[in-house]
């Protein structure tokens, strides 16, 4: 567990749900995942599984009594075209009911607007609200880059509790991530895994070491970091391996994986997402 700055516990490794958009595939996997043992669940707007993932959340609660929906942190986010203040507050109702829960633990805007800052100010005011009136446990952002925190601290009241940010060994984000520790901004790191290329011979090596995978070592990595991760799996097997992470890296080996950042992107860099901004700029 990690502890956000308004004190709010949050699991320190989440389960994504990014392009499982199979209904029999989300549910079971998202229901199988809080089997294995994750209390954490990514999910978005855009993921366009709302329901799927609500429905894998309603299944295990109704199976497990012994767990209740207070020992779940949900998480969901904000979609671009929906910024603005009314807009966020509409689309957050619409989130609740798709999940068919009524408080979500953390909820985010998922891409700054770049070249029209105002909206996304507009969309944090809502996000403050959505806090205030306790719908929400907390709030953070995601893809903002140093510049964007900065310019939303000087047009908000609240700093956002979470950053959640494309990092992976290929893409460390080690500036971004100090300046987000010395705002006591907890990091998540998206697309963990690399997106499944994990066969780095690096990271096999480290793994035959402690005879564990090399997306159990790369996860190790992220949690020595104090990093939270948000591996994605639709495999039975990896869901579980994913979560299996007691052992611990040495001082050498996080060595060798901090060498193999080559800035190296995945996804679009915030000053460049356009997509679903089109009607707001
Ligand atoms: N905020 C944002 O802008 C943003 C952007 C991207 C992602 N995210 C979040 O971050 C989550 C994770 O990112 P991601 O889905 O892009 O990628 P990821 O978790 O880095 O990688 C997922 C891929 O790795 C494979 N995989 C998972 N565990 C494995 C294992 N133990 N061994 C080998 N391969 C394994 C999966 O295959 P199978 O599924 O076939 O098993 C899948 O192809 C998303 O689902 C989403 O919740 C957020």
């Amino acid at each position: 567990m990690y502890k956000l700055m308004n004190g709010v516990e949050i699991p320190s490794i989440a389960f994504g749900t990014w392009k499982i958009s199979d209904e029999n595939i989300c549910r079971k996997s998202v229901r199988y995942a809080l089997e294995c043992g994750y209390r954490h669940i990514d999910a978005a707007k855009i993921y366009n599984n709302e329901v799927f993932v609500g429905k894998g959340i309603a299944e295990f609660l109704e199976r497990t009594p012994n767990v209740k929906r207070e020992d779940l942190f949900i998480t969901t986010k904000v979609w671009n075209s929906d910024q603005g203040y009314e807009e966020t507050l509409k689309a957050f109702e619409d989130s609740l009911t798709r999940l068919n829960l009524d408080y979500i633990d953390l909820y985010l805007i998922h891409w700054p607007n770049t070249k029209n800052m105002k909206t996304t100010f507009e969309t944090w005011r809502a996000l403050e609200k959505l806090y205030k009136d306790k719908r929400v446990r907390a709030i953070g952002v995601c893809n903002f880059e140093k510049h964007h925190l900065e310019e939303l601290e000087k047009n908000s009241t609240i700093t956002p509790m979470v950053n959640q940010i494309e990092i992976h060994p290929y893409n460390q984000q080690d500036e971004l991530r100090a300046y987000c520790e010395s705002k006591n901004i907890i990091v998540e790191s998206w697309s963990p895994l690399i997106q499944g290329n994990i066969n780095d011979p690096v990271l096999v090596e480290i793994g035959k070491i402690h005879g564990k995978s090399p997306a159990q070592v790369i996860l190790r990595w992220h949690i020595q970091n104090w990093l939270l991760p948000l591996p994605k799996s639709i495999t039975p097997s990896r869901i579980k391996e994913n979560r299996e992470l007691d052992f611990v890296l040495s001082k050498e080996e996080m060595e060798k994986i901090k060498l193999l950042n080559r800035n190296e992107r995945l996804g679009s860099h915030p000053d460049e997402m356009e997509y679903g901004f089109e009607n707001l700029r």
